[in-house]
């Protein structure tokens, strides 16, 4: 680590700053990944969208863990809002998605781990914030997400494991 960069650019004082992030945005994945949860935010008025890739998918099904080349991707979407300024249900009983603002994923490969400290590593994991457009967005410190991810290391650091598990069985 390099402490002088660290004090310069951290967001917090506590956390090295990881802003280097291998996930690439998934192009395909409305296409080739599975929509496995939803979670209505109501303090924020968001909905939040799952998706999972493959990889990711089948491990979660069979109770393995979820190996390198796996991807999870959230898409974040503001609700809209009735005329009481309340967001809107809709008949799935989860808010009615407006605008996509952000997407927040997270990865593993090999390797990825390889230059995050110990104190706060999750195996391959890395992290990733993209924009509405895609785009990496700037300023995100991994560090913050692999923090709060790291005490589940026994449900390959996801919070969603059951769901993407219950996802991955036939009805
Ligand atoms: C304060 C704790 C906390 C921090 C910090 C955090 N997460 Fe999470 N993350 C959660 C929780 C809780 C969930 C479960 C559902 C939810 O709230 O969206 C989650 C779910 C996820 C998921 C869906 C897969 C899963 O684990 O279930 C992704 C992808 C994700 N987070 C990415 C990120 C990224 C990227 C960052 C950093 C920019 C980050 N998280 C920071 C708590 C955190």
């Amino acid at each position: 680590m390099q402490p002088s960069a660290a004090l310069t650019t951290a967001k917090s004082d506590f956390l090295p700053n990881l802003a280097k992030s291998q996930v690439r945005f998934p192009e395909d994945y409305q296409k080739t990944y599975t929509k496995y949860h939803t979670i209505n935010f109501p303090a924020t008025q968001q909905v939040r969208h799952y998706f999972a890739n493959n990889a990711a998918l089948q491990a979660a099904k069979d109770g393995k863990t979820v190996p390198n080349g796996a991807l999870l991707l959230v898409e974040v979407h503001a609700a809209k809002l009735g005329a009481d300024k309340k967001p809107v249900t809709g008949p799935d009983g989860f808010f009615v998605a407006e605008k996509l603002m952000f997407y927040t994923a997270m990865a593993r490969d090999a390797g990825w781990g390889k230059d995050i400290p110990d104190m706060l590593r999750n195996e391959e994991w890395n992290y990733a914030v993209f924009t509405a457009a895609k785009q990496h967005r700037p300023g995100v410190n991994q560090a913050e997400c692999l923090a709060c991810h790291k005490p589940f290391d026994n449900t390959s650091y996801l919070f969603t494991l059951k769901q993407l598990a219950d996802a991955g069985k036939p009805k």
